[in-house]
């Protein structure tokens, strides 16, 4: 059986099967390949045409140790809050996190369990942080009593954009924001002026494994003409 490329120039192929890659081959990645990335992925939309980001992408081994040390210490949170029966950082309908309830985020943190899938993600054969300016976003939602939703919007298409135009030269990879959880260290870590924020960590390599089929919803449990709970868009 011949492998499933990654390899994709084609939008569709694309689209439908750019799945968050875990593992990684041994295959390196040069910067080169990450400049051929960026170079499709800054083409990304951004509120204002502001372009707001900045990646850093972390090959130095003793950064790629403290940064892989950050995502844990979140993963342990995650698994934690997981435990307790929580959708971890989950928001209520009221779109606000309801905090940690009855689960101790410190001992969570201190809990040594190996979580070999969260170490693996800043020793994978390319790490890039990617940094936003918040003085570049706008808020469109900032009145509104809820979690801002619209900000983010000004960088997470970048972050798609990079995980997308990977598959340009064979590569996959995953998107996490647990390193935000522990944000101020990070951005000490990287050199990061004042005033910019940390939107994603990308993890890049190429897969062991490409899927050629994700578990998605169908377009008619999400689509509907002229109102919510108006008649799907089409039949299932
Ligand atoms: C905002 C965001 C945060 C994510 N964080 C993580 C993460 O911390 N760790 C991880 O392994 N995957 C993370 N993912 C990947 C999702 O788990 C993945 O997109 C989803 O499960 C669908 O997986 P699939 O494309 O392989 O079907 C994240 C994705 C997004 C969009």
């Amino acid at each position: 059986m011949t492998p499933t490329p990654t390899a994709t120039s084609d939008l569709e192929t694309a689209l439908r099967t750019t799945a968050a890659i875990r593992t990684f081959t041994d295959r390196p990645v040069n910067r080169a390949e990450v400049a051929r990335i960026l170079d499709v992925a800054r083409f990304a939309p951004s509120g204002g045409n502001q372009q707001p980001w900045h990646v850093v992408s972390v090959e130095a081994p003793a950064l790629r140790t403290a940064l892989g040390e950050r995502i844990v210490l979140a993963a342990r949170e995650y698994v934690a809050l997981g435990r307790a029966g929580q959708r971890p950082f989950g928001l209520t309908d009221h779109g606000r996190w309801p905090g940690p309830g009855d689960v101790d985020l410190a001992a969570a943190r201190a809990d040594p369990a190996d979580l070999p899938a969260f170490e693996g993600i800043a020793q994978a054969p390319a790490v890039l942080a990617v940094l936003v300016e918040l003085g570049r976003l706008a808020a469109m939602d900032a009145e509104l009593d809820r979690h801002g939703l619209v900000p983010g919007a000004s960088i997470y298409p970048f972050c798609w954009n990079v995980l997308l135009a990977a598959r340009l030269v064979g590569l996959g990879g995953v998107l996490t924001t647990f390193a935000v959880r522990h944000e101020p260290d990070v951005l000490a870590l990287l050199g990061a002026p004042a005033g910019w924020a940390l939107a994603a960590v990308i993890a890049l390599g190429e897969p062991v494994h490409q899927p050629v089929r994700l578990r998605r919803d169908r377009i008619a449990d999400f689509a509907t003409v002229d109102t919510f709970a108006g008649p799907p868009l089409i039949t299932p």
